[in-house]
């Protein structure tokens, strides 16, 4: 019993994470990259037009980055990739991606992905081409 209330606080203080961007001030990277209800739409509904990548996209990378309260940056919502690719380059995030990053397993749980594809959907996903 004992172990219940502090489980409950957790989850709520998780909850209350989602949605809110009226937390500004701090410039945080939060804040300033909260997508638009667009780039959410667009990340629901997205793949990559090749239809061979666009299946593998849709078991393995859509998972995760179509799905805001997923904490992976959306597929298409450019903003928040850019701070990315401007820190680590097309090469860092394709070598982050086979290796695992944080809550992202390694090769995006696409285990048949060769480097190609996972660049082609590091692009797609990084909204260069809608
Ligand atoms: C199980 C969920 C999950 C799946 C599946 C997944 N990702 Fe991710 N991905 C994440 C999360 C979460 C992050 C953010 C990690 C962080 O910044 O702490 C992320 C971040 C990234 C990044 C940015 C890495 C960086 O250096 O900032 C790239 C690139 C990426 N994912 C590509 C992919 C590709 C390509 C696929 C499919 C082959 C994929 N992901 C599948 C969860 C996932």
């Amino acid at each position: 019993m004992r172990g219940i209330l502090p489980v409950l606080l957790l989850l709520s203080a998780c909850g209350s994470n989602t949605g809110d961007n009226s937390s500004g001030g701090t410039g945080g990277e939060a804040a300033d990259l909260a997508p638009s209800a667009e780039q959410i739409d667009f990340a629901r509904t997205a793949v990559p037009a090749d239809s061979k990548l666009a299946a593998k996209y849709e078991r393995s990378c859509r998972t995760c980055h179509s799905a805001i309260d997923a904490a992976a940056p959306l597929t298409g919502h450019k903003e928040a990739w850019a701070a990315r690719s401007s820190e680590r380059g097309q090469a860092g995030l394709l070598a982050q991606t086979k290796s695992g990053f944080n809550a992202m397993p390694a090769m995006g749980l696409c285990n048949d992905c060769s480097d190609e594809d996972l660049s082609a959907m590091i692009e797609f996903m990084s909204g260069r081409t809608e």
